[in-house]
Protein backbone atom coordinates (compact mmCIF):
# COMPACT_ATOMS: atom_id res chain seq x y z
CA UNK A 1 0.00 0.00 0.00
CA UNK A 2 0.93 3.42 -1.04
CA UNK A 3 2.58 4.75 2.34
CA UNK A 4 3.39 8.00 1.17
CA UNK A 5 0.66 11.30 1.29
CA UNK A 6 -1.68 10.95 -1.49
CA UNK A 7 -1.28 13.89 -4.37
CA UNK A 8 -4.61 15.49 -3.67
CA UNK A 9 -6.76 15.26 -0.92
CA UNK A 10 -9.44 17.84 -2.73
CA UNK A 11 -12.20 14.96 -4.65
CA UNK A 12 -12.81 12.48 -0.84
CA UNK A 13 -15.67 14.39 1.00
CA UNK A 14 -14.74 12.97 4.11
CA UNK A 15 -17.44 11.80 6.70
CA UNK A 16 -18.38 13.59 9.43
CA UNK A 17 -15.07 15.83 9.14
CA UNK A 18 -14.29 18.84 9.48
CA UNK A 19 -12.95 18.37 5.47
CA UNK A 20 -11.67 22.31 5.04
CA UNK A 21 -9.71 21.74 8.64
CA UNK A 22 -8.36 18.18 8.12
CA UNK A 23 -7.43 18.82 4.75
CA UNK A 24 -5.22 21.77 6.24
CA UNK A 25 -3.94 19.57 8.34
CA UNK A 26 -4.20 16.04 7.40
CA UNK A 27 -3.69 13.41 9.96
CA UNK A 28 -2.98 10.19 7.85
CA UNK A 29 -3.15 6.28 9.54
CA UNK A 30 -1.28 4.41 7.04
CA UNK A 31 -0.35 0.73 9.09
CA UNK A 32 -1.63 -1.21 12.92
CA UNK A 33 -0.55 -3.92 14.78
CA UNK A 34 -1.91 -4.80 18.34
CA UNK A 35 -2.42 -1.34 20.08
CA UNK A 36 -0.78 0.78 17.63
CA UNK A 37 -1.10 2.94 14.26
CA UNK A 38 1.55 3.99 12.55
CA UNK A 39 0.96 7.78 10.82
CA UNK A 40 2.30 9.17 7.36
CA UNK A 41 5.27 10.65 9.44
CA UNK A 42 6.15 6.98 10.53
CA UNK A 43 5.58 7.98 13.93
CA UNK A 44 3.45 4.82 16.66
CA UNK A 45 -0.31 6.25 17.52
CA UNK A 46 -0.96 4.34 20.50
CA UNK A 47 -5.03 3.75 19.42
CA UNK A 48 -7.33 5.00 22.38
CA UNK A 49 -10.53 3.93 20.40
CA UNK A 50 -9.83 0.99 18.75
CA UNK A 51 -10.48 2.71 15.95
CA UNK A 52 -13.91 3.86 16.19
CA UNK A 53 -14.67 1.41 18.51
CA UNK A 54 -14.47 -1.62 15.76
CA UNK A 55 -11.19 -3.55 17.00
CA UNK A 56 -11.60 -5.32 20.65
CA UNK A 57 -8.86 -7.44 19.55
CA UNK A 58 -6.30 -4.97 18.43
CA UNK A 59 -4.92 -4.60 15.08
CA UNK A 60 -4.04 -6.90 12.55
CA UNK A 61 -4.80 -10.34 14.00
CA UNK A 62 -2.97 -12.60 11.98
CA UNK A 63 -5.88 -15.54 12.28
CA UNK A 64 -8.62 -12.96 11.17
CA UNK A 65 -6.02 -11.59 8.30
CA UNK A 66 -5.32 -15.07 7.27
CA UNK A 67 -8.93 -15.80 7.19
CA UNK A 68 -9.68 -13.06 5.09
CA UNK A 69 -6.91 -13.47 2.41
CA UNK A 70 -8.04 -17.04 2.30
CA UNK A 71 -11.57 -16.52 1.95
CA UNK A 72 -11.22 -13.58 -0.76
CA UNK A 73 -9.45 -16.15 -3.05
CA UNK A 74 -11.87 -18.86 -2.37
CA UNK A 75 -15.17 -17.39 -2.85
CA UNK A 76 -15.12 -13.55 -3.71
CA UNK A 77 -18.95 -12.82 -3.54
CA UNK A 78 -21.53 -15.20 -3.17
CA UNK A 79 -25.65 -13.92 -2.96
CA UNK A 80 -27.63 -15.17 -0.24
CA UNK A 81 -31.13 -13.92 -1.93
CA UNK A 82 -32.71 -17.86 -2.51
CA UNK A 83 -28.79 -18.86 -2.64
CA UNK A 84 -26.48 -19.39 0.18
CA UNK A 85 -22.98 -20.23 1.15
CA UNK A 86 -21.68 -22.45 4.19
CA UNK A 87 -19.95 -19.93 6.25
CA UNK A 88 -22.89 -17.51 6.32
CA UNK A 89 -24.65 -20.46 7.83
CA UNK A 90 -21.55 -21.56 9.92
CA UNK A 91 -21.13 -18.40 11.53
CA UNK A 92 -24.95 -17.69 11.98
CA UNK A 93 -24.24 -20.73 14.60
CA UNK A 94 -21.01 -20.07 16.38
CA UNK A 95 -23.20 -16.40 16.63
CA UNK A 96 -25.98 -18.31 18.96
CA UNK A 97 -23.84 -20.02 20.61
CA UNK A 98 -22.16 -15.97 21.34
CA UNK A 99 -25.33 -15.06 22.60
CA UNK A 100 -25.66 -18.24 25.15
CA UNK A 101 -28.63 -18.84 23.21
CA UNK A 102 -30.49 -16.10 24.48
CA UNK A 103 -31.21 -15.27 20.99
CA UNK A 104 -32.40 -17.44 18.20
CA UNK A 105 -31.89 -16.01 14.67
CA UNK A 106 -29.48 -13.69 12.97
CA UNK A 107 -29.48 -11.05 10.15
CA UNK A 108 -26.70 -9.74 8.38
CA UNK A 109 -26.48 -6.23 7.40
CA UNK A 110 -22.86 -4.46 6.18
CA UNK A 111 -23.40 -1.68 9.39
CA UNK A 112 -24.72 -0.17 11.98
CA UNK A 113 -27.02 1.85 10.20
CA UNK A 114 -28.36 -0.89 8.33
CA UNK A 115 -28.77 -2.77 11.75
CA UNK A 116 -30.72 -0.23 13.22
CA UNK A 117 -32.98 0.22 10.09
CA UNK A 118 -33.25 -3.36 9.81
CA UNK A 119 -34.46 -4.20 13.16
CA UNK A 120 -36.73 -1.20 13.41
CA UNK A 121 -38.07 -2.70 9.73
CA UNK A 122 -38.43 -6.31 11.82
CA UNK A 123 -40.35 -4.69 14.31
CA UNK A 124 -42.77 -3.35 12.48
CA UNK A 125 -43.34 -6.61 10.37
CA UNK A 126 -43.83 -8.61 13.63
CA UNK A 127 -46.75 -6.64 14.43
CA UNK A 128 -48.21 -6.88 11.05
CA UNK A 129 -47.43 -10.58 10.93
CA UNK A 130 -49.44 -11.06 13.99
CA UNK A 131 -52.40 -9.14 13.13
CA UNK A 132 -51.67 -5.53 15.32
CA UNK A 133 -50.44 -3.33 12.14
CA UNK A 134 -51.36 -0.30 13.81
CA UNK A 135 -48.26 -0.59 16.03
CA UNK A 136 -46.27 1.56 13.89
CA UNK A 137 -44.68 3.56 16.54
CA UNK A 138 -40.89 3.80 17.38
CA UNK A 139 -39.77 5.33 20.22
CA UNK A 140 -36.60 6.58 20.59
CA UNK A 141 -34.35 8.33 23.38
CA UNK A 142 -32.53 12.60 23.46
CA UNK A 143 -28.98 11.77 22.75
CA UNK A 144 -29.33 8.59 21.27
CA UNK A 145 -27.02 7.62 18.13
CA UNK A 146 -28.13 4.87 15.63
CA UNK A 147 -26.90 5.59 12.88
CA UNK A 148 -27.64 7.72 9.91
CA UNK A 149 -30.55 5.77 7.97
CA UNK A 150 -33.45 7.46 7.58
CA UNK A 151 -34.80 4.74 10.33
CA UNK A 152 -31.74 5.32 13.14
CA UNK A 153 -32.13 9.36 12.35
CA UNK A 154 -35.49 9.80 13.19
CA UNK A 155 -35.35 7.22 16.71
CA UNK A 156 -31.82 9.38 17.39
CA UNK A 157 -31.64 12.10 19.52
CA UNK A 158 -28.56 14.30 18.26
CA UNK A 159 -29.84 17.75 16.99
CA UNK A 160 -26.94 18.22 14.69
CA UNK A 161 -27.27 15.15 13.03
CA UNK A 162 -31.16 15.54 12.37
CA UNK A 163 -31.72 18.91 11.53
CA UNK A 164 -30.45 19.22 8.00
CA UNK A 165 -32.46 16.82 6.70
CA UNK A 166 -36.37 17.39 7.04
CA UNK A 167 -38.81 15.98 9.17
CA UNK A 168 -37.37 12.48 8.92
CA UNK A 169 -40.14 9.31 9.63
CA UNK A 170 -42.98 9.81 10.89
CA UNK A 171 -45.00 8.55 14.16
CA UNK A 172 -41.11 8.44 16.13
CA UNK A 173 -40.89 9.90 19.65
CA UNK A 174 -38.70 10.21 21.84
CA UNK A 175 -37.54 9.71 25.88
CA UNK A 176 -35.49 12.07 27.76
CA UNK A 177 -31.82 10.50 28.32
CA UNK A 178 -30.56 10.33 31.40
CA UNK A 179 -27.02 12.48 31.69
CA UNK A 180 -27.08 14.48 35.25
CA UNK A 181 -24.14 16.35 36.08
CA UNK A 182 -25.54 17.20 39.12
CA UNK A 183 -26.44 14.64 40.69
CA UNK A 184 -24.11 11.68 39.22
CA UNK A 185 -20.99 13.29 38.14
CA UNK A 186 -17.90 11.01 38.35
CA UNK A 187 -19.55 8.26 38.82
CA UNK A 188 -18.01 4.52 38.05
CA UNK A 189 -20.04 2.24 36.77
CA UNK A 190 -23.80 2.87 36.86
CA UNK A 191 -24.87 6.15 38.43
CA UNK A 192 -26.98 6.47 41.29
CA UNK A 193 -30.02 8.92 39.98
CA UNK A 194 -32.15 8.61 37.24
CA UNK A 195 -33.70 4.71 37.11
CA UNK A 196 -37.31 6.92 37.39
CA UNK A 197 -36.74 8.64 33.89
CA UNK A 198 -37.53 4.63 32.45
CA UNK A 199 -41.07 5.97 33.42
CA UNK A 200 -41.70 7.93 31.08
CA UNK A 201 -41.82 5.76 28.34
CA UNK A 202 -45.36 4.83 30.92
CA UNK A 203 -45.90 9.07 30.10
CA UNK A 204 -45.48 8.07 26.12
CA UNK A 205 -47.62 4.87 26.18
CA UNK A 206 -50.14 7.34 27.91
CA UNK A 207 -50.14 9.68 25.25
CA UNK A 208 -50.02 7.23 21.98
CA UNK A 209 -51.66 4.51 23.53
CA UNK A 210 -49.83 1.04 23.81
CA UNK A 211 -51.40 0.17 20.45
CA UNK A 212 -49.74 2.41 17.94
CA UNK A 213 -45.59 1.18 19.91
CA UNK A 214 -44.09 -1.08 17.87
CA UNK A 215 -40.87 -1.22 19.60
CA UNK A 216 -38.65 1.17 21.76
CA UNK A 217 -34.70 1.51 20.66
CA UNK A 218 -31.93 2.60 23.15
CA UNK A 219 -28.13 2.09 23.39
CA UNK A 220 -27.70 0.26 27.05
CA UNK A 221 -24.61 2.95 26.75
CA UNK A 222 -25.07 5.85 24.95
CA UNK A 223 -21.77 6.11 22.86
CA UNK A 224 -21.30 8.94 20.05
CA UNK A 225 -23.09 11.28 22.40
CA UNK A 226 -20.44 11.33 25.08
CA UNK A 227 -20.46 7.47 26.95
CA UNK A 228 -23.76 8.00 29.44
CA UNK A 229 -24.14 4.91 31.33
CA UNK A 230 -27.64 4.27 32.35
CA UNK A 231 -28.29 5.02 35.95
CA UNK A 232 -28.94 1.80 38.27
CA UNK A 233 -32.03 -0.02 37.51
CA UNK A 234 -33.01 2.23 34.35
CA UNK A 235 -32.65 -0.84 31.84
CA UNK A 236 -34.68 -3.23 34.29
CA UNK A 237 -37.40 -1.05 34.43
CA UNK A 238 -37.40 -0.29 30.84
CA UNK A 239 -38.05 -3.81 30.31
CA UNK A 240 -40.98 -4.19 32.72
CA UNK A 241 -42.97 -1.57 31.19
CA UNK A 242 -42.18 -2.80 27.33
CA UNK A 243 -43.39 -6.45 28.29
CA UNK A 244 -46.13 -4.76 30.73
CA UNK A 245 -47.74 -3.40 26.95
CA UNK A 246 -46.34 -5.51 24.26
CA UNK A 247 -43.56 -3.25 23.24
CA UNK A 248 -40.43 -4.76 21.58
CA UNK A 249 -37.02 -3.46 23.25
CA UNK A 250 -34.20 -3.22 20.75
CA UNK A 251 -30.73 -2.73 22.55
CA UNK A 252 -28.14 -0.85 20.41
CA UNK A 253 -25.07 -2.45 20.84
CA UNK A 254 -23.08 -1.41 17.72
CA UNK A 255 -20.28 -0.18 20.27
CA UNK A 256 -21.25 -2.45 23.38
CA UNK A 257 -21.60 -5.63 21.33
CA UNK A 258 -18.46 -7.49 21.73
CA UNK A 259 -16.86 -7.38 25.04
CA UNK A 260 -16.57 -3.29 25.37
CA UNK A 261 -18.09 -3.58 29.06
CA UNK A 262 -16.58 -7.11 29.27
CA UNK A 263 -19.40 -9.30 28.90
CA UNK A 264 -20.34 -10.48 25.41
CA UNK A 265 -22.79 -7.93 24.78
CA UNK A 266 -24.15 -5.31 27.30
CA UNK A 267 -27.11 -7.00 27.83
CA UNK A 268 -25.04 -9.68 29.70
CA UNK A 269 -23.35 -7.01 32.07
CA UNK A 270 -26.74 -5.35 33.01
CA UNK A 271 -28.38 -8.63 33.01
CA UNK A 272 -31.47 -7.24 30.70
CA UNK A 273 -32.25 -9.07 27.80
CA UNK A 274 -33.83 -7.03 24.42
CA UNK A 275 -35.77 -8.55 22.23
CA UNK A 276 -33.62 -7.61 19.63
CA UNK A 277 -29.56 -6.61 20.01
CA UNK A 278 -28.04 -4.56 16.72
CA UNK A 279 -24.43 -4.91 16.47
CA UNK A 280 -21.44 -4.32 13.27
CA UNK A 281 -18.03 -3.31 13.85
CA UNK A 282 -16.38 -5.56 16.44
CA UNK A 283 -18.29 -8.34 14.75
CA UNK A 284 -14.95 -8.55 12.06
CA UNK A 285 -13.38 -7.04 13.97
CA UNK A 286 -13.79 -4.23 12.08
CA UNK A 287 -11.61 -5.82 8.94
CA UNK A 288 -14.57 -5.98 7.04
CA UNK A 289 -17.95 -4.17 6.99
CA UNK A 290 -20.90 -6.14 8.69
CA UNK A 291 -23.66 -5.64 10.97
CA UNK A 292 -25.95 -7.73 12.40
CA UNK A 293 -29.12 -8.29 14.16
CA UNK A 294 -30.02 -10.74 17.21
CA UNK A 295 -33.55 -11.73 17.01
CA UNK A 296 -35.08 -13.43 20.11
CA UNK A 297 -36.76 -16.80 18.74
CA UNK A 298 -40.40 -15.78 19.09
CA UNK A 299 -39.46 -13.20 16.49
CA UNK A 300 -38.64 -15.21 13.68
CA UNK A 301 -41.50 -17.68 14.59
CA UNK A 302 -44.08 -14.92 13.58
CA UNK A 303 -43.10 -14.75 10.09
CA UNK A 304 -42.75 -18.46 9.55
CA UNK A 305 -46.34 -18.81 10.32
CA UNK A 306 -47.20 -17.04 7.38
CA UNK A 307 -47.97 -18.64 3.65
CA UNK A 308 -45.49 -20.17 1.79
CA UNK A 309 -42.57 -17.57 0.28
CA UNK A 310 -40.45 -14.81 0.86
CA UNK A 311 -41.14 -14.03 4.53
CA UNK A 312 -39.23 -11.51 4.80
CA UNK A 313 -38.93 -8.68 1.93
CA UNK A 314 -35.84 -7.27 3.03
CA UNK A 315 -32.04 -7.29 3.02
CA UNK A 316 -29.00 -6.71 1.15
CA UNK A 317 -26.55 -7.45 -1.51
CA UNK A 318 -23.86 -8.03 0.63
CA UNK A 319 -25.93 -9.14 3.56
CA UNK A 320 -23.33 -12.70 4.36
CA UNK A 321 -20.85 -11.34 2.16
CA UNK A 322 -18.31 -14.51 2.17
CA UNK A 323 -15.23 -12.51 2.83
CA UNK A 324 -17.29 -10.48 5.75
CA UNK A 325 -18.48 -14.25 7.23
CA UNK A 326 -14.91 -15.23 7.16
CA UNK A 327 -13.78 -12.29 8.98
CA UNK A 328 -16.23 -12.99 11.68
CA UNK A 329 -15.82 -16.39 12.08
CA UNK A 330 -12.12 -15.98 12.60
CA UNK A 331 -12.72 -13.08 15.07
CA UNK A 332 -15.49 -15.38 17.63
CA UNK A 333 -12.21 -18.00 17.39
CA UNK A 334 -9.79 -15.33 18.08
CA UNK A 335 -12.10 -14.11 21.16
CA UNK A 336 -12.24 -17.41 22.47
CA UNK A 337 -8.89 -18.79 21.81
CA UNK A 338 -7.15 -15.15 23.75
CA UNK A 339 -9.66 -14.86 25.90
CA UNK A 340 -10.25 -11.67 25.28
CA UNK A 341 -13.05 -10.88 27.67
CA UNK A 342 -11.29 -12.40 30.64
CA UNK A 343 -8.69 -10.33 29.76
CA UNK A 344 -10.40 -7.07 29.59
CA UNK A 345 -12.01 -8.00 32.63
CA UNK A 346 -8.27 -8.09 34.29
CA UNK A 347 -7.67 -4.88 32.80
CA UNK A 348 -10.54 -3.51 34.38
CA UNK A 349 -10.01 -1.99 37.72
CA UNK A 350 -6.80 -0.24 36.50
CA UNK A 351 -8.23 1.27 33.75
CA UNK A 352 -11.11 2.33 36.13
CA UNK A 353 -8.75 3.89 38.49
CA UNK A 354 -6.36 5.93 35.59
CA UNK A 355 -9.54 7.45 34.18
CA UNK A 356 -10.81 9.00 37.63
CA UNK A 357 -7.18 9.55 38.29
CA UNK A 358 -8.09 13.13 35.70
CA UNK A 359 -10.00 14.12 38.47
CA UNK A 360 -9.17 17.45 39.30
CA UNK A 361 -7.37 18.10 36.17
CA UNK A 362 -8.15 21.72 34.43
CA UNK A 363 -11.63 22.05 32.35
CA UNK A 364 -12.70 18.30 33.66
CA UNK A 365 -16.26 18.61 34.78
CA UNK A 366 -17.19 14.93 35.05
CA UNK A 367 -15.69 11.34 34.35
CA UNK A 368 -17.66 8.18 33.61
CA UNK A 369 -16.59 4.78 33.26
CA UNK A 370 -17.96 1.38 32.35
CA UNK A 371 -16.33 -1.72 31.16
CA UNK A 372 -13.43 -0.56 28.72
CA UNK A 373 -14.90 2.66 28.49
CA UNK A 374 -14.46 5.99 29.35
CA UNK A 375 -15.94 9.77 29.25
CA UNK A 376 -14.32 12.98 30.13
CA UNK A 377 -16.82 15.57 29.79
CA UNK A 378 -15.04 18.92 29.89
CA UNK A 379 -16.17 22.82 30.67
CA UNK A 380 -17.04 24.07 26.95
CA UNK A 381 -15.40 27.23 26.03
CA UNK A 382 -17.56 29.92 26.66
CA UNK A 383 -19.31 30.74 22.89
CA UNK A 384 -17.19 27.77 21.41
CA UNK A 385 -19.18 24.39 22.00
CA UNK A 386 -17.05 21.52 21.48
CA UNK A 387 -13.69 23.72 20.38
CA UNK A 388 -12.30 22.57 23.81
CA UNK A 389 -12.34 18.91 23.42
CA UNK A 390 -11.22 19.06 19.38
CA UNK A 391 -8.26 20.90 20.77
CA UNK A 392 -7.68 17.98 23.08
CA UNK A 393 -8.02 15.71 19.93
CA UNK A 394 -5.55 17.44 17.71
CA UNK A 395 -2.80 17.87 20.53
CA UNK A 396 -3.33 14.30 21.55
CA UNK A 397 -2.55 12.86 18.25
CA UNK A 398 -0.05 15.22 17.98
CA UNK A 399 1.60 13.50 20.99
CA UNK A 400 0.96 9.79 19.57
CA UNK A 401 -2.54 9.01 21.32
CA UNK A 402 -5.89 9.08 19.46
CA UNK A 403 -8.65 9.66 20.99
CA UNK A 404 -12.41 10.79 20.08
CA UNK A 405 -13.85 14.04 21.27
CA UNK A 406 -17.74 14.01 20.58
CA UNK A 407 -18.75 18.01 21.43
CA UNK A 408 -17.10 18.48 24.44
CA UNK A 409 -16.62 14.53 25.72
CA UNK A 410 -13.51 12.54 25.23
CA UNK A 411 -14.65 9.18 24.30
CA UNK A 412 -12.02 6.25 25.66
CA UNK A 413 -12.88 2.88 24.28
CA UNK A 414 -9.17 1.02 23.16
CA UNK A 415 -8.81 -2.26 21.85
CA UNK A 416 -9.51 -4.69 25.13
CA UNK A 417 -5.66 -6.46 24.29
CA UNK A 418 -4.55 -3.72 26.08
CA UNK A 419 -1.93 -4.04 28.48
CA UNK A 420 -1.26 -1.94 31.96
CA UNK A 421 1.82 -0.16 29.99
CA UNK A 422 -0.64 0.96 27.40
CA UNK A 423 -3.35 2.12 29.98
CA UNK A 424 -0.23 4.24 31.72
CA UNK A 425 1.27 5.19 28.40
CA UNK A 426 -2.87 7.02 27.62
CA UNK A 427 -3.50 8.31 30.14
CA UNK A 428 0.04 9.91 31.03
CA UNK A 429 -0.12 11.59 27.38
CA UNK A 430 -4.23 12.81 28.22
CA UNK A 431 -2.95 14.31 31.07
CA UNK A 432 -0.22 16.48 29.48
CA UNK A 433 -2.64 17.35 26.86
CA UNK A 434 -5.08 18.56 29.30
CA UNK A 435 -2.85 20.25 31.26
CA UNK A 436 -2.25 22.76 28.30
CA UNK A 437 -4.92 23.07 26.78
CA UNK A 438 -6.51 26.94 26.56
C1 LIG B 1 -24.94 2.83 18.80
C2 LIG B 1 -24.65 2.98 17.35
N1 LIG B 1 -25.56 2.62 16.45
C3 LIG B 1 -25.35 2.71 15.13
C4 LIG B 1 -24.16 3.20 14.65
C5 LIG B 1 -23.96 3.33 13.17
O1 LIG B 1 -23.01 2.44 12.71
P1 LIG B 1 -22.37 2.64 11.25
O2 LIG B 1 -21.53 3.87 11.31
O3 LIG B 1 -21.59 1.37 11.06
O4 LIG B 1 -23.49 2.75 10.29
C6 LIG B 1 -23.15 3.57 15.54
C7 LIG B 1 -21.87 4.08 15.07
O5 LIG B 1 -21.03 4.53 15.80
C8 LIG B 1 -23.42 3.48 16.92
O6 LIG B 1 -22.50 3.87 17.84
Amino acid sequence: MNESRPESMSSFWMPFTNNRDFKQNPRLLVSAEGMYYKDVDGNQVLDGTAGLWCVPCGHAQPKIVAAVREMVGQLDFAPTFQMGHPAAFDLADRLMEYTGHKFGHVFYTNSGSESVDTALKIALAYHKARGEGGRTRLIGRERGYHGVGFGGLSVGGIGSNRKSFGPLLPGVDHLPHTHNLARNAFSRGEPEFGAELADELERIVALHDASTIAAVIIEPVSGSTGVLVPPKGYLKRMREICDKYGILLIFDEVITGFGRLTTPFAADYFGVEPDMITTAKGLTNGTIPMGAVFTKQFLHDAFMEAPPGIELFHGYTYSGHPVACAASLATLEVFKEQKILEHAKSMQPYWEDAVHALRGLPHVIDIRSVGIVAGIELEPIAGKPGARAYNAFKKAFADGILIRVTGDIIALSPPLVLEKQHIDELFGKLTNVLKNLD
